[in-house]
C-alpha cells in the first residue's frame, strides 16, 4: 500500500518525505487556499514545487472547472507542469466523459468525489489510474466509508479492474491501518495520522527500561 500526504504545505511534505515513507501528495482546492496560494500561475508554481519535493511520486492537481472542455483544458495544462502530475477530476458526468479523454491521451487521473460503488465502476470504465472514495465524509453522515473501500476494492478485483483504489478523508490512524487491511492500493493522510502511527506507550516505555539498564551497567556513559 502506498502512502500520500493529504496537504498542500510544502513544509508537512518535506517532514514527511524526509521519514523515507512517502510515495506521493494529493492536494484539492480547499488544501490550497489553506495554504494561501491563490492565482492561476502561483498554484502553477505551488504544484511544481510539491513535484519537486516528493522524487518520483505522485502528486495529484484538482481541475476547477465543471464542463467537459474547461476539464480537458485545464487538465492538459496540468499536466505540463511536471511529469508526476496526476490530474484530479470529479466524479460527475463531464467528469467521466473528461476521464475517458484525458486517460486516452496517456494522462494518469485521479477521479475525485466517490461515495459509491457505482461511481467506482464508472470511473474504472472511463480509464482513471486513481479512484478517491472519501471515507471520513461518509462516515460523518453516518455511511461506512470503509465498508465502501471493501466494497470497491472487492468489485476491482472480481472485474480485474486497473484503477488502484486511494483512500482520500482519511480522519484517524485507526482508518489507515483499515484501509490497508481491506486492500486499498494508497491511502492518502493528514500528517497527524501518519504521526498516530508511531505511537504506542509500550514503545516508549521499553526504550526507557532498555536504556536505564543500560546505563546501570555503564555508568560512565
Ligand atoms: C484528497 O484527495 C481529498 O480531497 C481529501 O482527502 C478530502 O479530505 P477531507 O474530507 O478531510 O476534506
Amino acid at each position: 500500500m502506498r502512502i500520500f500526504i493529504d496537504t498542500a504545505s510544502l513544509k508537512e511534505i518535506k517532514e514527511a518525505y524526509d521519514l523515507g515513507i512517502l510515495d506521493g501528495v494529493t492536494t484539492n482546492p480547499s488544501l490550497m487556499a489553506k495554504e494561501g496560494i491563490t492565482g492561476k500561475q502561483a498554484i502553477k508554481d505551488h504544484y511544481k514545487a510539491i513535484c519537486e519535493s516528493v522524487g518520483d511520486g505522485d502528486v495529484s492537481a484538482e481541475v476547477i472547472s465543471t464542463d467537459y472542455a474547461g476539464m480537458i483544458r485545464e487538465g492538459e495544462e496540468l499536466a505540463e507542469i511536471h511529469p508526476n502530475i496526476v490530474v484530479k477530476i470529479p466524479m460527475t458526468r463531464d467528469g467521466i466523459k473528461a476521464i475517458r479523454t484525458l486517460s486516452d491521451k496517456g494522462i494518469p487521473i485521479n477521479c475525485t468525489l466517490v461515495f459509491s460503488a457505482g461511481q467506482a465502476i464508472l470511473a474504472a470504465k472511463a480509464g482513471a489510474y486513481l479512484l478517491s472514495p472519501f471515507i471520513g465524509r461518509l462516515d460523518d453522515t453516518n455511511w461506512d466509508g470503509l465498508e465502501l473501500i471493501d466494497r470497491i476494492v472487492r468489485i476491482y478485483d472480481i472485474q480485474g479492474f486497473d484503477t488502484q483504489v486511494l483512500a482520500a478523508s482519511i480522519r484517524t490512524s485507526l482508518h489507515i491501518v483499515q484501509c490497508a487491511e481491506a486492500g486499498a492500493d494508497v491511502v492518502t493522510c493528514p500528517m497527524k495520522t501518519i504521526e498516530g502511527l508511531f505511537k504506542h506507550p509500550l514503545t516508549d516505555i521499553g526504550l526507557e527500561k532498555f536504556l536505564a539498564d543500560y546505563r546501570k551497567g555503564n555508568p560512565e556513559k
